[in-house]
């Protein structure tokens, strides 16, 4: 290579010198005798060395620019996995960038069969896929997984085709491959992300179940206890009726219009109680039945389970409520009648408790914008300032728990907010406690 430049470099020199000495003698020659001839010479010999001259540097500015063959060469081997290899499968040439990724010298990998890099995750078809294809003249391209001498892995996308020589004899295979580790990764790492993501969904479903189950459990335990709060006083009153009859029949004292009243007193409570298992049932229901209905025509549902039973206890009823003009509500049917009920029972047992003279309840109907708000009032003094943020929690009584579970106005509450689209609350008055029931119109 060195010989070469300089022989060059020799040949430039030697016609620059001879042009520049046939060029003076020219001029010499010109200045002593000339002519016509001698001009042309001149200018001839002077021309070719400025044509020298600016070749050579324009070459030398070009070879600047360009790198040399070899240089290129250098660039591939060092950046292009590429191996060769014959018939039988035996290296015959790596590149550097083959060496760095499998971590094998260059001696390291001629001569020997290209498996020494198979990695045992990669599947005997793959390769008979690969062979399939070179064997009938196609190039074959596909992801490998491959062995690093270290015993480490890499991957490369290969693309692998038949190799012939001058005379178009197949003389072995050529494989280019890319380097496409990084990629594999960030699959296998999205692959294991996915993985635990569809365990971690997988047993929080599993937890919701059971959390769905024992919730469902509290439900029905909550609304058998529900049941029974809404039972016991209809029950009283259907038994003490059947007993009020034996006994009046017993010592001749039932009269037509006597039974006539038990009867429907017997027969209303006990409608009643059937009720109460629909209305619950309904209540833990996802799907409700709306119902538009007359309120007024509502609230004479519930009074007629309350009032023989205010009656019986001497506890005046003062029914405010104007019938002319009937108003409209959509709710679900029994719901409001629990809530009336409730509320009634709790008036009545605190007028009794504290042995109010004359026990009166108060019901009237309030409209308000786009609500209509019923209200329950009676005499007995009110609820304890102390108490009277609590008595809608569960459990919360003031009552032997012969007589009361403390569930009554905490199932009204919930039944008001989440099934009615309502509200209930207490407001202590002049005379007693006043509750309000609030429904949107
Ligand atoms: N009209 C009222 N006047 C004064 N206090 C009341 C009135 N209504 C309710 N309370 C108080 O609120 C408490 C809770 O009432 P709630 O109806 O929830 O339960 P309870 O009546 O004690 O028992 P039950 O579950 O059998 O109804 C009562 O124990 C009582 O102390
Ligand atoms: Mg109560």
């Amino acid at each position: 290579m060195c010989r070469l430049k300089f022989r060059k470099m020799f040949m430039l020199m030697f016609i620059v010198t001879s042009c520049v000495v046939c060029s003076t003698f020219m001029i010499i020659t010109l200045f002593l005798s000339p002519s016509i001839i001698s001009i042309i010479l001149t200018i001839v010999i002077i021309a070719t060395l400025v044509g020298f001259i600016s070749t050579y540097i324009l070459k030398k500015e070009l070879n600047r620019d360009i790198p040399s063959n070899s240089n290129s060469n250098n660039i591939i081997d060092e950046n292009v996995i590429v191996s060769e290899s014959d018939l039988k499968g035996n290296i015959t040439e790596a590149s550097e960038a083959f060496c760095q990724i499998s971590g094998y010298a260059k001696d390291e990998l001629i001569g020997k069969p290209h498996n020494i890099l198979r990695h045992p995750d990669m599947p005997a078809e793959a390769f008979e896929d690969l062979w399939n294809t070179i064997k009938s003249d196609k190039v074959w391209k596909g992801e490998v997984k491959n062995l690093k001498k270290d015993g480490g892995y890499y991957w490369v996308m290969a693309t692998i085709t038949k190799k012939y020589d001058k005379n178009n004899n197949h003389i072995g295979y050529i494989s280019v491959r890319q380097d496409i580790t990084n990629k594999k990764r960030f699959e296998e790492l999205n692959d294991t992300l996915e993985h635990r993501i569809k365990l971690a969904v997988e047993d929080s479903s599993k937890k919701e179940k059971i959390i769905f189950e024992s919730e469902k459990m509290v439900m029905l335990g909550e609304m058998i206890g529900n049941i029974a709060h809404q039972w016991r006083q209809p029950l009283t009153v259907i038994s003490a009726g059947a007993t009020g009859l034996l006994m009046q029949k017993e010592y001749g004292l039932l009269t037509d219009e006597v039974f006539e009243k038990a009867c429907t007193d017997i027969n209303d409570n006990a409608q009643y109680l059937s009720e109460t298992i629909d209305t619950f049932k309904n209540f833990i229901k996802d799907e409700k039945k709306l119902e538009t209905v007359i309120l007024q025509d509502r609230i004479n549902n519930a009074l007629k389970i309350v009032e023989p039973n205010l009656a019986s206890k001497y506890i005046t009823l003062n029914n405010n409520i104007d019938y002319t003009e009937p108003i409209n509500i959509t709710i679900i049917i029994g719901e409001l009648s629990q809530v009336m009920i409730n509320i009634f029972n709790n008036a009545k047992d605190v007028l009794i408790e504290r042995a109010i003279e004359e026990p009166i309840i108060n019901l009237d109907i309030i409209k308000k914008d786009d609500k209509v708000i019923i209200t329950i009032e009676d005499n007995a003094g009110g609820v304890p300032n102390d108490i009277i943020n609590r008595i809608f929690e569960p459990y919360f009584t003031t009552k032997h728990e012969s007589i009361g579970t403390g569930l009554g106005l905490h199932m009204s509450y919930k039944i008001m907010k989440e099934s009615l689209n309502g509200n209930l609350y207490v407001k202590n008055t002049d005379i007693g406690a006043k509750f309000f029931i609030e429904l949107l119109r």
